[in-house]
């Protein structure tokens, strides 16, 4: 399965800090947002990433990120000319795609989840090759997002876009799993009102044919968007605390690609070594060495 990660748009909503920054580059407490969703990326064991952003900011994610090989997985890039929806990612990104089933998540998006990933990935594995698997979280401010409506068998009967008068509380999060036609309906996409390919139109085709599942998230779960004064705030507080609380570190890359087996001791000990000394660099020392030790 090939993993896009869309990392454009224009970050209205952080103005000011986004005039000379991308969004996605802003710190969520002690990383780069874009962090976050690359890991959960790697949680579903995607490893050949496409990252789609800005002209201006794309070069600068590829100074963070490379190609990737460092963390033991294949990272390329696309550039989105001017912000016209998520859906856009699927035509910008179809020969990367190239017929394979295909994983989106938004570059703004954080999840925190445990056990529950193993349900999510059996959930998307059994789909996979016929039909679209998203995930949707019960919030506050429904109107801020995509929102499902459920019947009372939890099977979703419409999605709709920043409704007004929301049918419900769930709102569909920036997590996204389709077969491979996907990119078949987005290029037959029309532009919304606002002028945008929106991700909720290509649901909605999946709906209408039959071939969408909805699966709520569990509410012990932690999904957050960072694109707001106050949620960007309110994930780096989430963050800290619990970092803090626990001694580990949340969206660790290369911690991740060392626990899965992307990479091995000696490529861990290679990025160690190359990385600035700092508190980033010790935590990623004693990973090596507790593993090491726990032999
Ligand atoms: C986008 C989608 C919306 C989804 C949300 C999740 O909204 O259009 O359906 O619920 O992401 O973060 P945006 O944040 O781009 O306004």
């Amino acid at each position: 399965m090939k993993g896009i990660l869309l990392a454009g748009g224009s970050g209205s909503r952080l103005y000011p800090l986004t005039k000379t920054i991308s969004k996605q580059l802003l710190p969520v407490y002690d990383k780069p947002m874009i962090y976050y969703p690359l890991s959960t990326l790697m949680q579903f064991e995607i490893k050949d990433i496409l990252i789609i952003s800005t002209p201006h900011d794309t070069p600068n994610i590829e100074k963070l990120l490379g190609d990737g090989s460092q963390i033991g997985m294949h990272i390329s890039y696309k550039i989105q000319q001017e912000p016209r929806g998520i859906a856009q990612a699927f035509t910008i990104g179809s020969d990367f795609i190239n017929n394979e089933n295909v994983c989106l998540i938004l570059g703004d998006n954080i999840f925190h989840m445990d056990t529950e990933f193993n349900i999510f990935k059996s959930e998307v594995k059994k789909n996979m090759d016929n039909r679209a698997t998203i995930f949707a979280y019960e919030v506050s401010d429904p109107q801020r997002f995509g929102v499902v409506e459920f019947d009372k068998n939890y099977k979703a009967i419409s999605i709709e876009e920043k409704p007004k008068n929301p049918k419900s509380k769930f709102a569909s999060v920036g997590l996204y799993f389709y077969p491979s036609d996907v990119v078949k309906f987005a290029q037959g996409l029309k532009p919304s009102a606002r002028g945008e390919y929106e991700i909720t139109d290509l649901n909605n085709i999946y709906l209408n044919q039959g071939r969408m599942s909805v699966v709520p998230m569990h509410r012990g779960n932690v999904w957050l968007d960072a694109g707001t004064p106050n949620s960007l705030m309110d994930s780096g507080n989430f963050v800290k605390m619990i970092e803090e609380r626990q001694g580990i570190k949340i969206a660790c890359i290369e911690e991740i690609a060392y626990n899965r087996g992307f990479i091995n001791d000696e490529q861990m000990s290679d990025l160690i070594a190359h990385m600035t000394p700092g508190q980033y660099r010790s935590y990623l020392e004693l990973v090596l060495n507790e593993k090491q030790r726990n032999r």
